[in-house]
């Protein structure tokens, strides 16, 4: 069972940079809510209950987000919006369920997960990255429960990139295949396409044993001088379960200008506040 979820905020977001010099990428809306939220309302739905979000420096808007509002709540209740205050409720957590640690330099994804170590404990966990949007139902964490319970060990979702964007991304060397299981034989952060094992590629969300925080402990620096969670990843292969899983549903970057604009169209379009609006006027000013 999968009780508890990592979710790595502190990266820089320089590449939404001017945004990010004031707000944290998480904090980003698609539509009206904030990248985060749809993180924790997908790791509710898998059954999570405790949360850990690693943070930096200049990230408190993430605190405030998900504290009780006292003034605004008295305001609205004052004020008879019944419809605001229930919307304000989502962002509420019982007391003790979201911990924060601080990761003190923004020394790579792996070192944000082992910041998470003690709390984590020794139990298996969950790791989401909020800036990859997973639009789907089932939600791609719950998916991966699902699968988890049948097979055990490590599973990461796995998404076929365009070969010449392997760079981008951690690849696997696949194994046997079965259904919409891969057996993951060997993982590598950010090949060139030229070295790249496949196009199958690792994307934000991770079931892990807790094995790989003491890998994670030795500090070894990988692709781009950052203490890498492919690199602790990879040496868990062969020693424990192994797995990748083809999830159903569409990924959006939203950790890249042009996944943010596009994940905002595709959540506005199925919204029915939102939804008739933006369609007509894409229909109307897109050209046929
Ligand atoms: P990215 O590779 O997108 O880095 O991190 P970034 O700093 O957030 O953004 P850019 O590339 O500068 O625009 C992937 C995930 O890992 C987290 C990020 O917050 C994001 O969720 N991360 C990355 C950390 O928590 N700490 C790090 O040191 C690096």
């Amino acid at each position: 069972m999968i009780d508890i979820a990592v979710f790595p905020v502190g990266g820089m977001g320089t590449r939404f940079l001017p945004a990010t010099k004031a707000v944290p990428k998480e904090m980003l809306p698609v539509v009206d809510r904030p990248l985060l939220q749809y993180a924790v309302d997908e790791a509710l739905e898998a059954g999570i209950r405790q949360m850990v979000f690693v943070t930096a420096r200049g990230k408190a808007s993430l605190e405030d987000y998900f504290d009780v509002a006292g003034e605004l709540t008295a305001m609205l209740k004052a004020r008879g919006k019944e419809a605001e205050l229930a919307v304000l409720s989502q962002t509420q957590l019982p007391p003790g369920d979201i911990a924060y640690v601080r990761q003190q330099e923004p020394a790579g994804l792996g070192h944000a997960v082992w910041c998470a170590r003690h709390i984590v404990g020794n139990r298996p966990f969950a790791v989401i990255l909020p800036d990859d949007l997973v639009q789907g139902k089932p939600g791609c964490l719950k998916q991966m429960v699902d699968a988890y319970a049948r097979v055990g060990g490590n599973l990461i979702a796995a998404e076929r990139v365009p070969h010449e964007r392997t760079g981008s991304y951690g690849i696997i060397t696949p194994g046997a295949t079965a259904g919409n299981l891969t057996e993951v034989a060997g993982l590598v952060e950010k090949p060139k396409p030229a070295d790249a094992p496949s196009n199958l590629a690792v994307i934000g969300r991770y079931i892990l044993q807790p094995e790989v925080m003491a890998i994670l402990s030795e500090g070894k620096r990988g692709a781009g001088n950052e203490i890498q969670l492919t690199d602790a990843m990879a040496q868990l292969i062969g020693k424990q379960p192994f797995h990748g899983l083809a999830f159903e549903g569409v990924r959006h970057d939203c950790g890249d200008k042009a996944g943010h604009v596009i994940a905002n169209i595709a959540y506005a379009l199925e919204r029915a506040d939102v939804g008739p609006a933006v369609r007509a006027w894409l229909t109307a000013n897109l050209p046929k």
